[in-house]
């Protein structure tokens, strides 16, 4: 009997403003992703400079070249395919009236032909691409007017994309406030750290509601609909440094500052843990009288998530964090990527266990990637064996977590075709199957070509996961 269960969903991920370009096509407008020369984690501009070059205003053109793109994920034998809405391709400056009828179109077509083509889209509602506007007037989801506008648009997108749409996430990486905070909440954090974690919980608060919406709404509009959250795990796979038991609960309640995210969609309430980390920052969150309610009464069904790499917590030593997780004390079991990224394929079965330990729902590993440099060989080929590699080793991790007892609904590497960094910008931070002739200043014909990894992700998915078993043996 195979370990990867049949209907196992095997696929790739992307987000529109990493992938699709065409920034101001069909009445788009701009997004928080569109004033960032130099990725969501380095400086941003108020709004974008004429003549200054932004990898993410047209990014590797997906928007005019999905037919092609999506043909080789057919190849490969995807049979789903996440992508993200740009929020500001249907509200431009996220409240008009009515929606953008040329976007809404783009994406009735994206999704046919996703169909067409043999895959399930998987939909992230907002994937660090709020509508600039909504920053400007709001400063992001700090302010509950955010949540109203939310709604708006799901109702919309439920409406529109129902028939076709049936996985759905609201919030990419929600617990990525804490660490890139204008990415994943379109706030500016300000002020003193009781200050500043009091905005970071508020907006998070304040997405709990909307996404409790979108669950009430989903359950109105489309009842078959599958409604998930989002988390970054990588930034919950923390070990503690040492055995020193100050490092053990540091590390534990570094974990909780991810889990909260979970336990509130996922169990419908704010765990005990929550009150003391505001109480000890001296703040209140400001809530609606029927938030709590709401939340109770609409938690999500499935936890996806992203995994990258696992840290280490030693007290003391200051924690950074970037869009791949927390950052602490180098951990010298493990090996490191170009960009420092620790790899670690058993920290993935680890947290998969924590997860189905601590929430017991279906939980669908819609990121998983390895960013590094390609060199393309005289002849056109590309040799990326630490790819495949890793790949493999986390495929592996998945089917032994599945033989643990974890109920995982199915697996999208990040970034199947290479596209703009989210932390970076570069185009060089690679994770695809398939090649883009693009380079970090934007130069190159935007040609597509397969790397080696692009046979091994085939393989894979044709033997329903089990070729990485047998290679093991
Ligand atoms: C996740 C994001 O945090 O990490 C993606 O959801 C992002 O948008 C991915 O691309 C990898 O990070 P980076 O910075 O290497 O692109």
């Amino acid at each position: 009997m195979s370990v990867f269960p049949k209907g196992f969903l095997w696929g790739g991920a992307i987000a529109a403003n990493q992938a699709e370009g065409a920034w101001q096509a069909d009445g788009k407008g701009p997004s928080i992703s569109d004033v960032t020369p130099h990725g969501l984690g380095g400086e941003i501009d108020k709004k974008p400079i004429p003549g200054k070059y932004y990898p993410n205003h047209e990014a590797i053109d997906f928007y005019h070249r999905y037919q092609g793109d999506l043909q080789y994920m057919q190849e490969m034998g995807f049979n789903c395919f996440r992508t993200s809405i740009a929020w500001s391709r249907i509200f431009p400056n996220g409240e008009e009236a009515e929606p953008n009828e040329a976007g809404l179109k783009y994406y009735d077509d994206l999704f046919a032909t996703i169909h067409k083509l043999g895959m399930e889209p998987v939909v992230t509602i907002s994937h660090y691409e709020t509508p600039l506007a909504l920053h400007d007037k709001y400063g992001g989801w700090t302010d509950r007017h955010m949540i109203d506008l939310y709604e708006k648009y799901c109702r919309v997108l439920f409406k529109r994309y129902g028939n076709i749409v049936h996985y759905w996430m609201t919030f990419n990486e929600m617990n990525n406030t804490h660490t890139i905070p204008f990415a994943a909440a379109a706030i500016d954090v300000t002020g003193d750290v009781d200050h500043k974690t009091q905005q970071m919980y508020q907006a998070e608060h304040n997405m709990y509601v909307a996404n409790a919406k979108a669950v009430r709404l989903a359950k109105q509009l489309m009842p078959d609909a599958h409604m998930g959250i989002m988390l970054s795990l990588s930034q919950a796979a923390v070990y503690p440094a040492t055995p020193a038991p100050k490092d053990v609960f540091g590390a534990m309640q570094l974990q909780r500052r991810t889990f909260i995210s979970a336990d509130v969609q996922l169990r419908g309430e704010y765990p005990g843990y929550a009150k003391r980390i505001f109480k000890e920052h001296h703040f209140e969150l400001e809530m609606g009288p029927d938030d709590l309610q709401l939340i109770h009464d609409n938690p999500s069904e499935y936890l996806g998530f992203s995994y990258y790499r696992s840290s280490t917590y030693a007290d003391g030593t200051p924690i950074y964090g970037d869009t791949g997780g927390v950052v602490g004390r180098p951990n010298p079991y493990l090996k490191s990527t170009d960009w420092g990224w620790q790899i670690d394929p058993l920290g993935l079965r680890w947290i998969c266990n924590l997860v189905q330990d601590r929430y017991n729902c279906p939980m669908f590993i819609v990121e998983n990637g390895l960013g590094m440099k390609d060199k393309v060989e005289a002849d056109g080929s590309i040799h990326d064996p630490e790819r495949a590699d890793y790949l493999k080793q986390h495929v592996q991790a998945i089917g032994e977590a599945i033989k643990d007892g974890c109920n995982i609904m199915g697996y999208t590497w990040w970034g199947p075709i290479d596209i703009v960094s989210a932390g970076t910008g570069q185009m060089s931070k690679r994770y695809g199957f398939v090649y883009v002739d693009r380079d970090d200043e934007g130069h190159g014909s935007l040609a597509r070509s397969k790397k080696d990894s692009f046979e091994t992700y085939k393989q894979i998915i044709a033997s329903n996961g089990e070729c990485v078993f047998e290679q093991g043996k």
